[in-house]
Parts: structure tokens; sequence; C-alpha cells
């Protein structure tokens, strides 16, 4: 995924304005991702089923004429004073950290962002502000690190130094995704799979719903507890650790049960879900999918009603073949994955149901910044 010269010249006007006129910027573009199936897994060594989308966060970074990191955002402007902030400008700051933790000469920089993925809607924009600034930045230096170095570091802008709890999913889905297909990511393994996109007349419609959501917040600090809390009380290592035909075990707590359960059930769903995908079968993978949000619904309890209605409008759309929420919950987005033909009556209908300030798109599998991001980031 590369700028384009349009935007490039729109990133170098907003710096110009917000900064003054200074030196010639570098540019990077990253994608967000979508999974398919394996939501609230990564961080208890579940398998997940994903793609990185044709919505992108494009940046444009120059030197400083002062001694301060600053960005700028539309008509925001930001300088890196106090202790950093899981939000906005704070994923820049972080990033540009990131690369100086690891010893690379990174000096303050302007930073000037856009996007056309949506921002804190469940899509992963917050790895893709701080996939776009590493990589500008690389660019910048005229450096480079291996796609491994580059996850590592996105995980550690994110996780380290801003302190959110997040698992590793949203790296790997915007770094390593391949032109028109999916991976399957073994959280417990570390290792990734290509999974071609063997489907003809299927697309992936998405609505935002304008419910916004963190993964900074309390719900997701609170699930990732007790998932791991559940995995220990049933002496499992990961959630690939019950044998795919066994009885999940029932645990005396109630809640953690719930959760046990949702993390086995749904690492089982993303494998037949890859299966599904490899062997162009859209129906299986469509019902996997909205099974997955009623475990995310009923066992994780990271829906709302707003995304639930939104599921059950999706559903309802002659052509439609399953829908779930995507990302973290608690507000967010839908996916569904629909007849081509059927696609525009989706969107419409994911819209009414979600209502005013939401909005619904169709989107594409795109490829990751192991892909894109040129000589900025090597594939070894
Ligand atoms: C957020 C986190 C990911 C993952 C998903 C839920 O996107 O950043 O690590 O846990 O939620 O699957």
């Amino acid at each position: 995924m590369s700028t384009s010269p349009l935007f490039e010249m729109l990133l170098r006007g907003a710096l110009d304005r917000a900064f003054g006129a200074g030196d010639d910027p570098a540019f990077a573009a990253a994608p967000g991702r979508c999974t398919l199936v394996g939501e609230h897994v990564d961080y208890a060594g579940g398998l997940v089923l994903c793609v990185a989308i044709d919505l992108e966060v494009m940046v444009a970074v120059r030197v400083a004429s002062g001694s301060l990191d600053r960005v700028a955002v539309g008509d925001r402007r930001f300088a890196r004073e106090g202790p950093l902030r899981a939000a906005g400008a704070g994923y820049v700051f972080a990033a540009a950290d990131a690369l100086r933790h690891r010893g690379l000469e990174i000096p303050p920089v302007e930073v000037a962002t856009t996007a056309s993925l949506p921002a804190a809607a469940g899509l992963a924009s917050s790895a893709a502000v701080i996939g776009a600034t590493l990589v500008a930045l690389l660019r910048l230096q005229g450096a480079s690190l291996t796609a491994a170095e580059l996850i590592d570091a996105a995980y550690a802008a994110e996780h380290d130094i801003l302190g959110v709890p997040s698992g590793r999913l949203d790296e790997h889905a915007i770094v390593e995704s391949p032109e028109g297909g999916a991976i399957l990511l073994d959280c417990a393994a570390g290792t990734v799979s290509d999974v071609p996109w063997a489907l003809d007349d299927v697309v992936l419609c998405v609505c935002d719903t304008g419910e916004r959501h963190s993964v900074a917040g309390v719900g997701y600090r609170d699930r990732r507890a007790e998932a791991e809390a559940a995995l220990h009380a049933a002496g499992l290592g990961n959630a690939q650790h019950v044998g795919a035909a066994a009885a999940i075990p029932e645990l005396a707590d109630p809640t953690l049960s719930r959760r046990l359960r949702h993390v086995v059930s749904e690492t089982r769903r993303a494998a037949a879900a890859a299966e599904a995908l490899r062997c162009g079968d859209a129906a299986a993978l469509g019902t996997l999918m909205t099974e997955s949000q009623r475990s995310l619904r009923d066992d994780m309890e990271v829906s709302t009603p707003r995304l639930d209605a939104v599921v059950e409008a999706s559903v309802a759309v002659p052509g439609c073949l399953g829908a779930r929420l995507v990302g973290a919950g608690f507000g967010g987005s839908v996916i569904a994955l629909v007849r081509s033909s059927a696609a525009g009556a989706c969107v419409d209908a994911m819209q009414v149901a979600a209502g005013e300030g939401s909005s619904a798109f169709v989107v594409h599998p795109s490829a990751g910044l192991a892909f894109t991001a040129g000589d900025a980031v090597t594939r070894v």
C-alpha cells in the first residue's frame, strides 16, 4: 500500500500549514484489518483468520525545526509533552520512541496524518497509525527492519510504551497479510500461514456503527485477565491445548467457564474457517462467522445491543452468509460476508440498523506492509 500523489500533496500542505515550510517529508500508508474468525483469542494463544483491508492511514514525516516531536491531525496540533496517552497523536509519538528504543537515530520530527480508515472502530486504526509512522520514519532515515522486527516495534509502541493490554493480532495482520488473501495466525507458535481468498462472488461489508470502543478501556483489560485466569484454572497453557474433539472443561466459576468456552471454541472455529476459505466454501465460512458472534455475545460478553442489531439486520438480507462484530467489541464495527449481488442491500440494512452516526461500505482483502513498504521492510 503506497500513498498517492494527491495524498502526498495534501499531507505536505498539512505539514506546512501546521508547522511552517520545512524539509521534504517521507510518506507511508498502512492498512486496517478485519478478523474473519478468531476474536479475543490472540492473547490466549489461539488461532486467528484475518485480512488486511483497503482502507488506510497515511502519514508524512519530516525532520522538525525545533526540539519536540509534533503532530498535525486535521486542524489539531499536538506537541510531545508529558506522559503519552493511547489516543491520536500518542500512537505517533510511541512509534517514534519504539524506534529510538531499538537504537535508531530518530531526530525530533513533525508528522501529519490522514485516514480513510475510521478511528476507534474495531478495524485496527491504532496499529495502522503506528505501522505507517514506523515505515515513514524508516524511509526518512534510509533505514530498514525485517517484517518480524516491524511487528515487534509496532507491538512495543502500543503494548509496552502506551500500556495497552492488546495481543499481537493487529500487528501481524497489517504487516503480513498477502495481496488479496488472508492469514491464519497461530498465536501460540507466533507463526503465520497464507490462506488464499478462494471466494469468487463474495465480498466483505463493514458497518462502523459509530459506537466507539477502546482497547485501552477496562472492558478489554478485564476480558483478557478473565480468559487468562480461565486457562490457568483449567490447567491449560493456551486455547489450543484442548484436543480438537475433546470436551471443553467446565470451571467452578461460571464467568471463567464462559470465557474458556469462548477462547477454545473460537480457536476451533478459526481453524475450520481457514479450511472453508481455502476450499472456497463461502456458506461454511459465513456460518462460522455468525457462530463466532454468538460466542462473543454470550460467552465473551463483548457485544452491545447496537452491534447485535446490525448483525441481525445483516444476516436477514438474502445473500448475506454470516456476520459478526469485528475487533475488541464494546462498540466499533460489524463485518458481513455477502454475495456480491447483495452487497448494496446489506450495506443499506446495516446502516439502517446502526442508525445515526454510522457508515457502511464494502472492503477488500489487501496487502500488508511486508509487501508494500519497499526497502523499509525486508521479508525474511
Ligand atoms: C483488539 C486487540 C487485539 C485483539 C482484538 C480482539 O484489536 O488489539 O490484540 O485482542 O482486539 O480479537
